[in-house]
């Protein structure tokens, strides 16, 4: 069988699928093909390893008929038509849990980033321009003892939470539903509807998937909800912020910070206005990047791919049931 993996990946994945026994071709350039690109080199391949530049919808599936499987290399999967790779029996598998508490981890390196303005320090330093210890300098948010407001209380943002015990934090909380109350005691976050939440906390952190009721979930009515002297971060996904508003936002200095590994559009152009205020931290979505989480990203996309080609229950499947009909 062949497999098409669309970037090089760490190389467990690709040492997976090669003793597995498939044909592997990796795509060689350092950006994503383009749709044509991809559909050209994916040609006759039966399974393929994708990451989140990808967008897989049934017009690609429809010019790739051979695909039986699309193996993320993500747990987000807003790249996917997983209703189209259903209705073409194609299953969808993605990797969760691995790269939880790294990206966890990300999370907190952007509050403090943006709460002690890291950035803006480091380049005063490298500029040449540190004269003396000023008492007035680079005063920032105290961090500890701030309320946490985490949207979307799932792996990553039950990860973040329990990292704010450390801090001395209240975590306030929203989502669909409430956690169980002893998840609650055990992270000592509260349940509170969106609007509170914006109101009371002093740092905001996303941690929804994108979806059509995500998209613009922090929009112009929302921030506007924010105290002044609040910190937004978003490691989620870019267009969760409508990133005209925040930029009206920070113009009218509606928010103390910002922080966001994720950006819309994304990449960020170096001119965008974004980037133009010294209290935005980008990164260029790298919450997951560390050497151990990339591997195991990658080892899990693999053992996805080849359980699911060899016909047996993957470890991670959005779709198996529905099309194997089989339990997950
Ligand atoms: P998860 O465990 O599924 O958590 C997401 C949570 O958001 C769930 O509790 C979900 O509730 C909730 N949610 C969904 N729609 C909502 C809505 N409309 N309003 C309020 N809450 C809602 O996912 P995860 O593993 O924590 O990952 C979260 C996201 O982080 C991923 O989808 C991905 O986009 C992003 N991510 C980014 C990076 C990065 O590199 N920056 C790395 C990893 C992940 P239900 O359970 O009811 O659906
Ligand atoms: C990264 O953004 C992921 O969804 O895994």
């Amino acid at each position: 069988m062949r497999v098409v993996v669309t970037r090089r990946i760490p190389s467990r994945g690709i040492e997976l699928l090669r003793d597995a026994g498939f044909d592997v071709a990796v795509w060689p350039g350092e950006l994503p093909p383009t749709r044509e690109e991809l559909i050209a080199f994916a040609r006759g391949a039966d399974g393929l390893l994708t990451l989140l530049t990808e967008r897989i919808d049934g017009s690609l599936l429809d010019a790739l008929p051979t695909v039986k499987v699309v193996s993320n290399m993500a747990v987000g999967y807003d790249n996917i038509d997983v209703d189209a790779c259903t209705a073409r029996g194609v299953v969808v598998c993605i990797t969760p849990d691995v790269l939880t508490e790294t990206t966890a981890d990300f999370t907190w390196a952007l509050i403090f980033a943006v709460a002690r303005r890291v950035c803006e320090a480091v380049d005063n330093v490298r500029r040449g321009a540190w004269r003396t210890w000023e008492p007035l300098g680079f005063l920032g948010k105290d961090v500890h003892s701030a309320t946490l407001g985490i949207i979307g209380f799932g792996r990553i943002g039950q990860a973040v939470a329990r990292r704010a015990t450390g801090f001395a934090q209240r975590v306030l909380y929203t989502d669909r539903n409430p956690v169980a109350p002893e998840r609650e005691r055990e992270l000592n976050a509260t349940f509170v509807p969106p609007d509170e939440l914006l109101q009371r906390s002093d740092i905001v952190t996303l941690h929804v998937p994108l979806t059509p009721e995500t998209r613009h979930l922090i929009g112009a009515r929302e921030l506007a909800l924010f105290k002044p002297s609040a910190i937004l971060i978003n490691t989620a996904r870019g267009p969760v912020v409508d990133t005209e508003a925040l930029v009206d936002a920070l113009r009218v200095g509606r928010l103390w910070g910002v922080g966001l590994d994720v950006t819309d559009p994304e990449p960020l152009p170096a001119d965008h206005p974004l980037l133009q205020f010294p209290n935005v931290v980008v990164t260029p979505h790298i919450a997951s990047a560390s050497e151990v989480t990339r591997q195991r990203m990658a080892e899990l996309a693999a053992q996805n791919l080849i359980s699911a080609l060899h016909g047996e229950c993957p470890p991670r499947s959005l779709n198996w049931d529905a099309v194997r009909g089989r339990t997950v």
